[in-house]
């Protein structure tokens, strides 16, 4: 259904769980251990999912934390994928996990793959994520090339003095592999804002260090990034630049945390119990068409300027 300033509300981002097997130093702070957990059950993402889906919703995406992490995750697609209505169904993923799952998420359903990769030095890997190995990512895409989890999207997060020397390398890519590259520009979320504003990098750094990029018509307009290639390349160059510049306008989002709250905008700490609702044993159709209709004209942060919860317990 439309919101009430005309954008089509199609699109659910549904945070499974807030665990996570890496703790990327911009994502997840030394205070989060993984717990026994909150989380949403299979049954209450599926009421929620279908709850969505009779306002118009054909479009999910499962993040975390890290999705992988939770034991059930084959279920979880294999359920959202059998509801009625549901024609894109894609996951965020670190990727270590993937060459383990991969096959099995594809039966089960799943269309394609995000995969948060913020450097190609494995060095450098293991220290922005404390511990994490670039190996098993690297097998992990493979692993979704294989099984035609397609289009594989790599998501960089830039960060000032850390992995500007990546840009080439990540961009080099796309001339012979078709893999889109989108640089995200690092927001400052919950406890850990303070190092991500010390850390942010203008996306304008790409076009210093590759400038013949050209820029390509993109495929779905309300994607958040703009997309660029390199002449001839396979593959794409996606900016999003959520700092820089706005594009709230597109927005068609609804974000589901992992412990039941809605989020009808990444750049807001207004969220909604839903969850609430559904232990009451109430109807969620109302409540769900409410917060469409509400959802903010732009960004709005209320004071202090910044988003209060951590990344994980979003999904990005
Ligand atoms: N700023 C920008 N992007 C972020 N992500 C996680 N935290 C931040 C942040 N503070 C990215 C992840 C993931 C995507 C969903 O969001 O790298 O790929």
């Amino acid at each position: 259904m439309l919101d009430s300033y005309g954008r089509k509300i199609n699109y659910l981002r549904v945070s499974v769980t807030d665990n996570c097997n890496l703790n990327c130093k911009y994502c997840r702070p030394y205070t989060i251990s993984n717990k026994k957990n909150n989380n949403i059950t299979l049954e209450e993402i599926c009421t929620i999912v279908k709850g969505f889906v009779k306002t118009g919703v054909d479009k999910v995406r499962i993040t975390g934390g890290e999705p992988l992490v939770r034991n059930d995750i084959l279920t979880i697609v294999e359920k959202i994928h059998e509801i009625d209505g549901i024609k894109d169904l894609a996951m965020t993923t670190n990727g270590l996990l993937l060459s383990k799952y991969a096959k099995d998420l594809k039966s089960a359903g799943l269309n394609r793959v995000n995969i948060s990769l913020d450097t190609l030095d494995s060095k450098k890997y293991f220290e922005i994520t404390k511990g994490g190995s670039l190996k098993m990512v690297l097998k992990g895409i493979e692993a979704a090339k294989k099984a035609g989890l397609s289009p594989i999207k790599l998501n960089v997060v830039l960060m000032k003095n850390f992995n500007e020397e990546d840009i080439i390398r990540f961009i080099n890519l796309t001339k012979y592999e078709d893999i889109d590259v989108r640089f995200i520009e690092l927001m400052p979320i919950g406890t850990l804002k303070d190092w991500s504003l010390s850390k942010y990098l203008n996306n304008h750094i790409v076009f210093k260090k590759v400038p013949n990029l050209i820029e390509v018509a993109p495929l779905d307009i309300s994607s958040p990034a703009k997309y660029y290639s390199l002449p001839s390349a396979k593959g794409r160059i996606g900016l999003i630049n959520p700092i820089s510049c706005k594009f709230c306008s597109n927005c068609n989002r609804i974000r589901l945390t992992a412990d039941g709250k809605l989020k009808p905008c990444l750049h807001s700490n207004t969220e909604f119990d839903i969850r609430k609702l559904i232990l009451a044993g109430k109807n969620i159709d109302d409540f769900i068409q409410d917060i469409i209709i509400n959802k903010s004209k732009e960004h709005y942060l209320e004071d202090g300027r910044y988003i209060y919860r951590q990344m994980s317990e979003i999904g990005g």
